[in-house]
C-alpha cells in the first residue's frame, strides 16, 4: 500500500482519462464497452478523491475534438454521461460534492444538459470537493473565448490595455474557477496534454501512467499522489 502525506495533498487534480478504446479492443469488445468500464473508474476515483480530501477534481470526459469520432461512439458517450449523472446524484449530493462543467456546453445534447444543469444547481452550495467535468472542452478554445471577451471589453472602453494581465485572463477562463491544477494525471501511456487545462497547467506536476483508464485503481491514484509529493515545486524560482 502506498503511503501519502495528508499535509501535502495536491489541491486540484486533473485527469486525462485515456485508454478506454484500447481496453475494449484488447477484449474484442466495442469501444463503447471501454467507455462503460471507464465510467466505473470515474465512480471509483471520484469517491476516493473525496475521501482523501482533494478539493478539486477536473475530469477530461469529452474533448472539443472528440465530436469528430464516429457518431455511434459519440452517442454512447452521451448516454453514459447521462447515466453517470443519474446514478451518482445521491453520491454527489450526499457527500458534499459540488458538480461543475466547463467546455462548449451549448454543443452538448439537450438531455445531457438538462441533468447536468440540474445537478450543478442542486449541488452548488456543496463545499467538500468540486468535481468539474470537462465536456466538449478544449484548452485552446477556452483561451480563445477569453481573448474574444477581453477584446470586446477593450473595444467598448471597459478594459484598458494595461489591465490585460495574467490574472485578468485567468479570471475569464472557466476551468480556472477552481484554481490551477497542482497535478495532472494522464492514463493510457501517451505523454501529452491533448488540449487539457492549457492555461492552468503552466506549473502543474505531470504524472503519466501506462495503465488504461478502465484499469486505473485507487492504488494508482495513491501512486500518482506519492510521486507528486516527492517533487519540489519551484514555480520558476530558486528554493533556498
Ligand atoms: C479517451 O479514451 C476517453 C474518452 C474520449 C472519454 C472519457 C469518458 C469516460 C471515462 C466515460 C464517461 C465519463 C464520465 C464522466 C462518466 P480513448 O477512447 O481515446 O481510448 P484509446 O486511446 O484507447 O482509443
Amino acid at each position: 500500500m502506498t503511503l501519502i502525506d495528508a499535509r501535502n495533498m495536491p489541491r486540484h487534480v486533473g485527469i486525462i482519462m485515456d485508454g478506454n478504446g484500447r481496453w475494449a479492443e484488447r477484449r474484442a469488445e466495442p469501444r463503447s464497452e471501454g467507455h462503460r468500464a471507464g465510467s466505473r473508474s470515474v465512480r471509483r476515483i471520484v469517491r476516493l478523491a473525496r475521501r482523501i480530501g482533494i478539493e478539486a477534481l477536473t475530469l477530461y470526459a469529452f474533448s472539443f475534438q472528440n465530436w469528430a469520432r464516429p457518431e455511434d461512439e459519440v452517442s454512447a458517450l452521451m448516454v453514459l454521461l447521462q447515466e453517470y449523472l443519474f446514478s451518482e446524484r445521491d453520491e454527489i449530493l450526499g457527500n458534499g460534492i459540488r458538480l461543475a462543467a466547463v467546455g462548449e456546453l451549448d454543443q452538448m445534447p439537450q438531455e445531457v444538459r438538462h441533468v447536468l444543469d440540474a445537478l450543478c444547481s442542486e449541488s452548488a452550495a456543496n463545499a467538500k470537493m468540486t468535481l468539474t467535468l470537462a465536456l466538449s472542452y478544449g484548452g485552446q478554445e477556452e483561451i480563445a473565448s477569453a481573448a474574444r471577451a477581453i477584446a470586446k471589453d477593450h473595444a467598448v472602453g471597459r478594459l484598458r490595455l494595461e489591465d490585460i494581465t495574467v490574472d485578468e485572463l485567468s479570471s475569464r477562463i472557466p476551468s480556472q474557477r477552481v484554481g490551477s491544477p497542482d497535478l495532472i494525471i494522464r492514463t493510457g501511456g501517451e505523454t501529452r496534454l491533448s488540449n487539457f487545462l492549457l492555461f492552468g497547467s503552466a506549473y502543474a506536476e505531470l504524472f503519466f501512467s501506462d495503465r488504461l483508464w478502465p484499469e486505473f485503481t485507487e492504488e494508482d491514484l495513491f501512486t500518482a499522489i506519492e510521486s507528486y509529493q516527492r517533487r519540489e515545486r519551484r514555480f520558476g524560482q530558486v528554493v533556498a
